[in-house]
């Protein structure tokens, strides 16, 4: 049988520029419990980042406080120097405990961030870096000026935001150019449309983050399920065909610590579906 390959899934040129194939990789699972620590099984999860280029997919999303650090070192470990694989990180949402957040949007703490993540991943440029969420504390305009002086000072390629409404992201497009939108989106979770709509329509990546609704999928609802069956496929299979068919600019970044979950997930880049089917999941599944 042929193996899969996230060339299937087509291509998106991030800042109209760096081609990635559309399915990538979420780095947040290979981490402990809570998102907290060292994973239970670091082999394994090792084995995951090393099957990412084998298996085609050259785009991996991760952030500095994914462990914290943990997810960035490991990718370091597994995939320097990198060749032709992009890595997008973020900064600005901090790690008070495991499943705690809390973003910290001051402008040195973003700035001590990104050196921090350059010396983890070894890079001397970032390709991609989002702002993890805007803190509602500090002045966006703050931020966002942080972020230009990381293009300008060439510290980063392209910079993004995450779980943003199309008023920030058109207040942010007035600072720096705006590559990529991170926001929660799923099939059933389709709160950020309008946002994805508006990234669409100005060619701006859509990363949609927990692509398969943070594992929940394994209990499908009838129509997901016929469909799954209809293609010998499983229901997060046809949860990631379906987010690949509803926009060109959608990138998702399936995570997972298992090779054998991160296969079948690239496999869903060679599934289609038709017409009816892609509708029968457009309304909440
Ligand atoms: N910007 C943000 O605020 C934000 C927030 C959350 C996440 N993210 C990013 O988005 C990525 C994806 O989100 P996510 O990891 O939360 O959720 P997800 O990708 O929707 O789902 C991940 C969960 O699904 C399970 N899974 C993966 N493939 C599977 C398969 N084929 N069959 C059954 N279960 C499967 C994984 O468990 P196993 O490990 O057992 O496979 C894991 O628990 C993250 O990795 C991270 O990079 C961003």
């Amino acid at each position: 049988m042929k193996e899969p390959n996230a060339s299937a899934s087509g291509e998106f040129k991030i800042g109209g520029e760096l081609a990635i194939h559309r399915l990538g990789f979420g780095a947040m699972r290979i981490t402990g419990k809570g998102i907290w620590g060292e994973p239970d099984d670091r082999d394994e999860c090792l084995r995951v980042l090393r099957r990412l280029p084998e298996l085609g997919v050259n785009f991996v999303d991760t952030a500095d406080a994914y462990g914290p650090e943990v997810s960035e070192r490991l990718i370091r470990e597994a995939l320097h120097p990198y060749q032709k694989t992009a890595i997008a990180t973020k900064g600005g949402h901090t790690r008070p405990g495991p499943a705690k957040w809390a973003p910290v949007g001051r402008p040195e703490y973003l700035i001590q961030q990104l050196h921090l993540s350059l010396w983890r991943l070894g890079v001397e440029r970032i390709t991609l870096w989002q702002l993890h969420r805007i803190d509602p504390k500090v002045a966006r305009e703050e931020q966002f000026d942080t972020i230009k002086t990381f293009l300008d000072d060439g510290l980063i390629r392209y910079a993004g935001l995450s779980e943003v409404s199309v008023e920030e992201i058109e207040a942010a497009r007035k600072v720096f150019p705006v590559a990529t939108v991170q926001n929660r989106y799923n099939s059933r979770d389709r709160r950020s449309e309008e946002v994805l709509e508006y990234c669409e329509a100005h060619g701006i990546g859509f990363i949609p983050w927990a692509p398969l609704d943070a594992g929940r999928y394994n209990k499908p609802k009838a129509a997901l399920k016929n469909i799954a069956k209809a293609h010998n496929a499983s229901p997060h299979q046809v949860a990631l065909t379906w987010l690949l068919r509803r926009s060109p600019v959608m990138l998702p970044i399936p995570g997972t610590s298992k090779v054998a979950h991160l296969e079948e997930n690239v496999a869903a880049a060679g599934l289609e579906l038709s017409d009816e089917e892609f509708e029968a999941l457009g309304g909440k599944e």
